[in-house]
């Protein structure tokens, strides 16, 4: 096992607009030239007044609207989205919503100037997964923090009728600029104001829970983003609570969460992140509920393999200092248990009335998907994620 940071290339071209009222400068972001299309979702920014206001910002422009992006974005409505782009000759994209419509509008750029049917931009059996080499330059608007996709390339796709959810990505479907605007955030209701911190949380556990390789920086942003989310977190999810620099906090830690600047030269594990993503496709649970479901029980699973790690979570996340490594380790994942809990976030599967026929469903559709080699030091077979799932029954 490497235990050296490994050699690595640091990239993120999105421009960052943070703070209040920053939709008016929309027009210093997108060319005069182009011809825009919003993208949004089930119609929370039309309710609350957001696409009103990107409407006024772009006046002058030539725009038109697609919504009805759901949450976990499916396929087949992307692909109405592309026919529209191509169709109408939109030449830039501006996802007004959260990680869904961010997403979504990531898939469409790409999808719009692919050279075979996009379906190719997926693997798992499902296409080809060709590279991505060109897409149509968008920008963001977000409305929730939780999945950084605000920043980031990457973008999950739902298949409704092959019960998958696929990831993608490439240099090129980075937002060109996302405005960060954290009283857009005080419509959120209490789930979602959950999923965005238990999502964030365990992004920045998928890229630190793993073997130490001493990198410091990337392990103390790391940490002081765990504890930034731990302290606010309950007064995050209070849906009355409007105090802007709560707000502002939170959503700059979604951010940091998974914009790249976590991963650099260090092992990571998305395996939290694969198991989740068939329950959501499977059961349509939340994203960020399916996190608090394996996480908890992964870390239970792999305590051995992840043990020196966990005891630098303990120590310095959870300020554990008695005991030996294996009860600090075991009392730092009973926190992170608790703290999901405590947020409305249930973690066992039964709490959301699933019972043990489920396991093997799910065992089949990560081997139906490929995903037999999990983990930092991809060891974490089927048999493994069974107990995982076993264990959050
Ligand atoms: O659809 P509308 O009506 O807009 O309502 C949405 C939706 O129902 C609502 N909402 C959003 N902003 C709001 C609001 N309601 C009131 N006020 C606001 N300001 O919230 C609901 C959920 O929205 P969604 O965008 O689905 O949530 P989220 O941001 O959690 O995104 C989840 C998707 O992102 C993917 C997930 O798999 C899932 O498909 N992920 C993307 C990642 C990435 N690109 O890097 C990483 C993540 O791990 C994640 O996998
Ligand atoms: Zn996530």
């Amino acid at each position: 096992m490497n235990t050296e940071i490994a050699n690595f290339n640091y990239y993120n071209p999105t421009k960052i607009i943070f703070g209040k009222n920053r939709i008016e400068e929309l027009a210093t972001l997108v060319p005069k030239d182009k011809k825009v299309l919003l993208l949004y979702g089930g119609g929370s920014v039309v309710r609350f007044g957001t696409l009103d206001k990107v409407k006024a910002a772009l006046a002058g422009y030539q725009i038109g609207e697609f919504g009805g992006i759901e949450a976990n974005p499916t396929y087949e409505t992307l692909m109405k989205a592309i026919e529209l782009v191509k169709r109408d000759g939109y030449d830039y994209l501006l996802a007004v919503g959260g990680g869904s419509v961010i997403d979504g509008t990531k898939f469409i750029a790409a999808g719009a100037l692919f050279d075979r049917d996009p379906i190719h931009i997926f693997g798992a059996g499902i296409g080809d997964k060709l590279p991505i080499t060109k897409a149509l330059p968008f920008g963001s608007i977000l409305t929730l923090p939780a999945t950084g996709s605000e920043m980031n390339s990457g973008g999950v796709v739902t298949f409704v009728e092959k019960k998958a959810k696929l990831g993608f990505g490439s240099p090129v479907t980075f937002p060109q600029f996302s405005i960060l605007d954290p009283e857009l955030t005080y419509t959120l209701p209490k789930r979602q104001l959950a999923n965005g911190v238990i999502d964030s949380f365990v992004h920045i556990m998928e890229q630190y829970m793993t073997y130490p390789v001493n990198a410091m920086v990337q392990d103390r942003f790391a940490e002081g983003l765990l504890q930034t989310l731990i302290e606010i977190g309950p007064k995050v999810i209070d849906e009355t609570n409007h105090d802007y620099n709560l707000r502002a906090n939170f959503m700059w830690t979604a951010t940091n969460a998974l914009n790249g600047i976590l991963s650099p030269g260090v092992p990571q594990d998305w395996a939290s992140h694969s198991l989740g993503h068939e329950i959501t496709a499977l059961y349509h649970i939340d994203h960020a509920r399916t996190l608090a479901i394996v996480l908890p029980s992964l870390l239970e699973i792999r305590k051995t393999e992840k043990l020196d790690k966990l005891v630098q979570y303990a120590e310095r996340v959870w300020l554990i200092t008695d005991g030996t490594a294996e009860e600090k380790a075991t009392l730092a994942i009973n926190k992170t248990r608790e703290f999901f809990e405590s947020l409305g976030a249930p973690t066992h599967f039964s709490d959301y009335d699933l019972d043990a026929e489920v396991v093997d469903i799910l065992v089949d559709q990560l081997d139906k998907h490929g995903l037999s080699k999990l983990s930092e030091r991809q060891d974490q077979t089927l048999e493994i994620s069974r107990k995982i799932y076993q264990n959050a029954l």
